[in-house]
């Protein structure tokens, strides 16, 4: 077969264009974040036809059928960008104190400005780290969370490894990610709206390299049964798998297992 040497072209408009397995993949990460940053919201509700506005709370009423009673108090969201599942957790769960730590600077303070201060305005910090190596100590949150991050992990084992050790025992986490379409008919018109549609409305906003890495992206996930097997070898017991609008997102939701149960 000849060798793709599509991914390796620098988009046209010169915007940062992360290429898996190069050394410089995470920098050029942060770069692309930096570079959409401002327009990442209204671009995704634009991409997604709105979808992914229902996609986080529907998310979040999986999370609640799925996890034991005990309250949720401390949450942590992972590669929290400009903080719109950050706001939400916190909305949905009133009493909790809200964590949202990302690696990229200009997604953070879109989400600062997003939150609201003051009194009656739920309890939330933002601050900066990276999702493989979490500033915390281990068992600090009841409840971790990230939304349309694993795809662009330079080692996902190794990220969920960590959200476990920061989880108290059967504490819960909840990754949402686009995923594989249910039916390989859907899925075909899947891919030809990420590969063709999504890169054009990219380009009409100086962003050619950014939403050309995103099909890419999407072909980097595990299917649902080995990612549900990356979560029991990362240390979690109890796992599930809820798919949203015929599969193109799902929510998985693991239970972190007794400290003794894990692998690493
Ligand atoms: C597609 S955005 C998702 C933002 C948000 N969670 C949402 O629901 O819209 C992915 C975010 O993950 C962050 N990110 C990617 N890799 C990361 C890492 N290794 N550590 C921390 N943040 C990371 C990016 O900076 C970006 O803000």
């Amino acid at each position: 077969m000849p060798e793709d040497t599509s991914r390796r072209r620098p988009a046209r408009d010169g915007s940062p264009r992360p290429e898996r397995g190069a050394p410089d993949f995470e920098r050029d990460v942060r770069r692309m974040f930096t570079h959409i940053a401002q327009r990442y919201e209204w671009f995704d509700h634009l991409a997604s036809v709105g979808s992914d506005l229902v996609w986080r709370p529907r998310a979040l009423w999986a999370l609640d059928r799925f996890r034991s009673a005990r309250p949720v108090e401390r949450i942590l969201d992972v590669g929290c960008g400009t903080g719109e599942l950050t706001r939400l957790a916190a909305r949905h769960y009133p009493g909790s104190r809200v964590v949202g730590v990302d690696f990229t600077a200009a997604m953070l303070r879109v989400a600062a400005r997003r939150t609201p201060r003051g009194p009656g305005s739920p309890r939330i910090g933002y601050g900066r780290g990276t999702a493989m190596r979490l500033p915390f100590a281990d068992g600090s949150f009841d409840l971790v969370t990230n939304a349309f991050l694993a795809r662009n992990l330079v080692d996902l084992d190794a990220a969920l490894t960590e959200m476990r050790r920061v989880l108290r025992a059967q504490g819960t986490l909840l990754v949402l990610e686009i995923t594989e379409p249910s039916s390989p008919t859907f899925g075909a018109v899947f891919h030809a709206y990420f590969d063709h549609v999504v890169p054009w409305l990219g380009a009409a906003v100086d962003s050619a390299g950014p939403y050309r890495y995103l099909p890419e992206s999407l072909r980097s996930l595990p299917p649902r049964p080995a990612f549900l097997a990356a979560l029991e070898r990362a240390g979690f017991a109890r796992t599930e798998a809820d798919t949203q609008s015929l599969g193109i997102v799902t929510t998985f939701l693991a239970e972190a297992g007794p400290p003794a149960a894990r692998s690493r």
